[in-house]
């Protein structure tokens, strides 16, 4: 038989190529220090390895080798702060005390060793993400609980699938967006981390200097389903590397709360491209128009608007979902950042953006160098929400609830009994 042979070929292969894309990777990297998450590390029941399926055993078992060996590799951190510094200043490694001022401080700017930090932060916000992320893991755990996707690995989760995952290698930083979360200003707080991009030749330093058409432009960010194009068949092995060494974080807030923030922002202002691909349709469906004007501002003219209730028929239709994926913006947390596979280190809530964004940038270390912008004043507020929906019947509520019940059982939102009972 050839195969054992064959396999043996494939892994030393597979060894000078992994070998190679470590070397580009540390230079994407740059000198950051591999020794993070002392005080946030955790296990990793997700990041396990595939389980073979018929006919794959060579492809899977080739692949298991390659993350063990990555893991060999990585777990040592003094070879690698030695790696690292070698690659970049030819000279031995001297102490930390001994290093020059200017090093120190882009140390403290780059690395991701928060511990010194961990004094400044108040017990109680520590507590409060230690309980998000204990209701997080105890709800993925939980077999009660029962929604799509839920037990397949992060092998399995198509690359499309992973386009909302923002990644900064300068400061080993990946950022879940969701849509109606603050998501504008993490993007920009993410563009500046990453300097991805230039105003006149210069990294944006501010966040509000960015325009928004720019923060919304996915060119922009590097996003893990662009590995694919970059880095092929090892395209995985890389993101696991960085989901294990970076710092993982989403913003999260009431599920029927954000409802009602995508239907204000997208059905009642102006917006051409949601009247031509959502209230056309809708209105067609749910209120009996047959022929609808083709722009925005006639229709509104004319008094044609989509209602709230329109809004959530469409959600509840099984057709929708069968045409396409639900939109982004009303599109359940839990299918745009995957929680059950992914294990986030910071849980933020809409609902206590200010104190979680400084705690964000403390614990990421880059408190003194940005702020995070202040939020939007007229903000949808929970407690519009009984107005909101007391036009919506009893049994769509009900079935929306369903709907959406994953993203408040997983980032702990209580039942909203108020609007589910008679
Ligand atoms: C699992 O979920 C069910 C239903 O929500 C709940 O009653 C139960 O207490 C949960 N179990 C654990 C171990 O959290
Ligand atoms: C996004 O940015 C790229 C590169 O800067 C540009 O070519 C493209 O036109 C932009 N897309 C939109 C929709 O603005
Ligand atoms: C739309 O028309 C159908 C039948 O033509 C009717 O049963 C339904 O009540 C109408 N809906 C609305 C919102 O007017
Ligand atoms: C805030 O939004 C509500 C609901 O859309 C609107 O009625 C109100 O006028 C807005 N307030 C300000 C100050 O824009």
């Amino acid at each position: 038989m050839a195969k054992p042979r064959l396999f043996r070929v494939w892994l030393a292969l597979g060894s000078v190529l992994m070998i190679l894309l470590i070397i580009v990777y540390w230079d994407n990297v740059g000198t950051a220090h591999f020794y993070l998450h002392t005080s946030f590390s955790r296990p990793h029941p997700l990041g396990s390895l595939p389980t073979p399926r018929q006919g794959e055993e060579l492809e899977v078992a080739a692949d298991a080798e390659v993350d063990e060996f990555l893991d060999k590799l990585l777990s040592s951190g003094v070879k690698q702060s030695d790696l690292s510094r070698r690659k970049t200043e030819e000279q031995p490694p001297m102490p930390a005390s001994s290093r020059p001022a200017l090093s120190r401080q882009e140390e403290s700017v780059r690395g991701y060793d928060w511990s010194p930090h961990d004094s400044r932060q108040s017990p109680d916000q520590g507590q409060q993400q230690a309980e998000r992320r204990r209701v997080l893991r105890a709800s993925c755990a939980n077999a009660s609980l029962a929604f799509p996707t839920k037990e397949r690995t992060f092998d399995d989760i198509p690359n499309y699938e992973l386009n909302h995952l923002i990644v900064d290698d300068r400061h080993g930083v990946i950022y879940c967006y969701v849509p109606k979360v603050a998501c504008t200003n993490w993007k920009r707080v993410m563009i500046v981390l990453s300097e991805s991009l230039l105003d006149r030749g210069a990294p944006y330093r501010d966040p509000l200097d960015i325009p928004r058409e720019h923060v919304h432009n996915s060119s922009t960010h590097l996003t893990f389903n662009k590995f694919w194009r970059r880095y092929g068949k090892f395209s995985r092995h890389l993101m696991k590397i960085k989901l294990k060494k970076y710092t993982k974080f989403l913003f999260v807030r009431d599920p029927f709360v954000r409802l009602i923030s995508a239907f204000r922002s997208k059905f009642e202002l102006e917006n051409e491209e949601f009247y031509r691909k959502f209230a056309v349709p809708m209105l067609r469906l749910y209120a009996n128009h047959t022929s609808l004007p083709a722009s925005v501002s006639e229709a509104f003219s004319a008094g044609l608007r989509v209602s709230f209730a329109n809004f959530i028929q469409y959600l509840l239709d099984p057709h929708t979902e069968r045409l396409a994926p639900f939109n982004e913006h009303w599109r359940q947390v839990y299918r745009l950042c995957h929680p059950c596979q992914i294990d986030y280190d910071f849980v933020g809530k809409l609902e206590t953006l200010d104190e979680d964004a400084s705690q964000l940038l403390r614990l990421l270390r880059v408190d003194r160098r940005l702020h995070f912008p202040p939020s939007y004043r007229n903000r949808t507020a929970s407690s519009w929400e009984e107005d909101w929906f007391s036009k919506i019947p009893l049994a769509w509520r009900q079935q929306l609830y369903k709907l959406y019940e994953a993203d408040f059982v997983l980032f702990g939102y209580p039942k909203p009994e108020n609007l589910l009972q008679d």
